[in-house]
């Protein structure tokens, strides 16, 4: 099982306001592993914030900084929150796949609703129409699916639980392997 899940990192993907980046902090203070936020990495990179890379450099830019940064991580061992256009890119699933442990936390697109507006600030993305996120939402569906090797539903549970799953998937897998 670990031959084709090399277990050094842990990566969170998911739509935007899966819970990511509280999740993954979490998860990583229970392991004490590092926690590293690729959208942070980004900012770092570039000297801006997403909503200006957007706006000055377009979404084709962004991705491809983004699939750097991901290819460029140093750490061994690292908990990491993606992006939630990660997985738009083929190649970014490949190297998720071959280089760690992928969880997918699964949101209905009810609980997206309902976290949305505290979700707006910093997102360009969701400055769109809603039924254009709502396709993003449902486009994106399969390729998270397929990108994972364990899913962890999010509706109904608070950050603990959720973080516990996380846990037990890779704990298990790692036990498998
Ligand atoms: C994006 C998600 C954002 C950020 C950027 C694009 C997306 O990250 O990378 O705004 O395409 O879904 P979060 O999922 O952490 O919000």
């Amino acid at each position: 099982m670990l031959k084709d899940c090399p277990a050094s990192k842990l990566y969170l993907i998911g739509f935007m306001g899966s819970g990511k980046s509280t999740v993954g902090k979490r998860v990583a203070s229970l392991l004490q592993w590092p926690f590293l936020d690729l959208d942070d990495l980004i900012v770092e990179r570039e000297g801006m914030e997403i909503e200006r890379i957007f706006a000055l450099k377009g979404e084709t830019y962004f991705r491809d900084v983004e699939s750097q940064v991901l290819k460029g991580l140093s750490q061994k061992k690292a908990v990491v929150a993606t992006g939630g256009g990660i997985v738009e890119r083929r190649e970014n699933v490949d190297y998720l796949k071959s280089t760690g442990f992928v969880v997918f936390l699964r949101m209905s697109f009810d609980l997206f609703l309902k976290r949305l507006e505290s979700l707006k600030e910093g997102r360009p993305l969701l400055a769109q129409d809603i039924e254009d996120v709502r396709k993003r939402f449902e486009l994106r569906q399969p390729l998270y699916e397929s990108a994972c090797h364990c899913v962890v539903d999010v509706d109904g549970k608070d950050v603990e639980t959720v973080a516990e799953e996380v846990l037990n998937c890779f704990s298990q897998r790692r036990r498998l392997g």
